[in-house]
């Protein structure tokens, strides 16, 4: 079966980059995006490429090539629908903050309401195919949505998770280390291989059942959430011994079994998948009253919470147990480098702890607006929006920050921060100039020399 229309139903971090390349290495498929949100999609068709909704190096280029040729963003959700062979659901699965598995369980009402929304408007056979990050067993539940429409439309489900990174998502979805595709239907999946067969080879793209597919999106966000949680832990046992953790880390990467990927200590892992998956995986063990799994895979979350508060208790500590009126510079809000999504930032969870204590925090990102700022600290709701405003500013110019600052927090590993004049911005601070380095970037000796009270992760 050969595809010619495509949809896809939410345009965010996954659905605009993953279809983006899907279009571009696709010219003879028309994709189509779409979103309830129409400042969304408007940005997504804003002339100026620097209005994107969503910042990720080298999407911009695709943008440009593909746009209005095999790419379009649109609304008109019931048309594009009705119109493709393959549609492709893309939406926000957040962890739910009501009812039963609060705080816990993944919230489905979004995918379910898409479920429907195609269960209603299609009248040609459709492939769905799952995109967002789901609990094992949810392509059931979208199943009996649309086999009970009585349309006679035929559908055909397959799973086909995530593995791109944010930050390197092009560079992820043109060099995949594999695309998995779960399903019953074995023209369905052929017809999806064939798709990424245009620029995947077909040894890289693994056929499983549904529920394979959809289990091992959780485990590799597990796995990996795990290894941060792993040399965190031992981060804080470096920091009460003579080790250094990135000593440590490269001298365990070096062992093949382990290798060296994601073993960066760091502030506490952050952004949209690693928590809700793990909670997730969590919530479906104990559903099953798997007690000592559900447990084993918690304590990863519980690390990373840790560590997170450990991070604001030393600034606290060492500022002389107090910051209260005391002006805290925040380089970095977004979770991690080259992405402008905020979405479980370690920096919310640490200004929330010194907003606690009375801080005046001062937030420069480059690629983070103000508005998204207030929006996460307004979010947790733990004071109000007008407290929020008074406490916290946000800036365009780093050094504007850093003026008179007590100390500089360094929350994301943006590679400008390595570049700063670091001894303009001693000049520009209160005296002892305090650096506590979240992401060890910068190089603790130049620091030193320079007059900074510098500290960093595990060393
Ligand atoms: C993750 C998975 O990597 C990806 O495969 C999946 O599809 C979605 O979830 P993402 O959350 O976008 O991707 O970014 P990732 O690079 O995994 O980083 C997650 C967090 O871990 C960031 O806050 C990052 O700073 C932190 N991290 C990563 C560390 O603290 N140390 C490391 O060594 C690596
Ligand atoms: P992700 O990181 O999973 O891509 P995002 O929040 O960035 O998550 O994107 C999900 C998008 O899905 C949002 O833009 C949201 O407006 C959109 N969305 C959610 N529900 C629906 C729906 N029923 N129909 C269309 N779009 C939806």
């Amino acid at each position: 079966m050969k595809i010619s229309k495509i949809c896809c139903i939410g345009a965010g971090y996954v659905g605009g980059p993953t279809m983006a390349v899907i279009a571009k290495m696709n010219p003879n498929i028309q994709v189509t995006i779409v979103d309830i949100n129409e400042d969304r999609i408007a940005a997504w068709n804003d002339e100026d490429l620097s209005n994107l909704p969503i910042y990720e190096p080298g999407l911009a280029e695709i943008v440009k090539e593909t746009r209005g040729k095999n790419l379009h963003f649109t609304t008109e959700i019931n048309k594009a629908i009705d119109e493709s062979e393959m549609i492709f659901i893309s939406v926000n699965t957040p962890t739910k903050t009501y009812g039963k598995g609060k705080g816990m369980a993944a919230d489905l009402k979004y995918v379910e309401l898409c479920a429907r929304n195609i269960a209603e408007v299609a009248t040609t056979d459709k492939i769905v195919v799952e995109k967002s990050t789901l609990p094992v067993r949810t392509a059931k539940a979208i199943k009996s949505i649309l086999h009970n429409t009585g349309s006679g439309v035929k559908f055909d489900i397959l799973s086909n998770p995530e593995f791109l990174a944010e930050g390197t998502a092009i560079e992820d979805l043109l060099s995949p280390d594999r695309v998995l595709i779960g399903g019953e239907s074995e023209e369905a999946i052929e017809a999806l291989a064939n798709i990424y067969g245009s620029w995947v080879s077909q040894d890289q793209i693994l056929r499983t059942n549904v529920w394979s597919s959809e289990l091992s999106k959780l485990t590799a966000n597990a796995f990996l959430a795990q290894r941060i949680s792993s040399i965190n832990a031992i981060s804080e046992l470096c920091e009460k011994t003579e080790a250094n953790v990135s000593e440590v880390a490269k001298a365990i990467g070096m062992d093949s079994r382990i290798g060296p990927k994601f073993l960066n200590a760091s502030i506490g892992f952050g952004g949209s998948c690693f928590q809700k998956d793990i909670l997730n995986l969590v919530y479906i063990a104990r559903s099953y009253g798997l007690n000592e799994v559900a447990d084993y895979w918690e304590q990863v979350i519980t690390l990373n919470d840790h560590q997170k508060r450990r991070f604001s208790d030393n600034l606290i500590s060492t500022l002389y147990n107090t910051v209260s009126g005391k002006k805290i510079a925040m380089l970095g809000w977004a979770f991690k480098k080259d992405t402008n999504d905020t979405r479980e930032s370690a920096a919310i969870y640490v200004a929330d702890h010194l907003l606690n204590e009375q801080a005046n925090i001062a937030v420069y990102d480059p690629k983070v607006p103000s508005k998204k700022v207030y929006g996460d600290l307004d979010y947790l709701a733990t004071r109000s929006e007008d407290e929020n405003k008074e406490l916290v500013e946000t800036f365009d110019n780093p050094y504007d920050a850093i003026k008179d600052a007590h100390a500089v927090a360094i929350m994301t590993e943006w590679d400008e921060f390595k570049t700063y004049d670091w001894k303009k911005v001693y000049d520009l601070m209160k005296k002892p100039a305090f650096i506590f380095d979240g992401r060890n970037i910068l190089n603790k000796d130049e620091m030193a020399e320079i007059g900074f009270e510098y500290s960093s992760i595990g060393k």
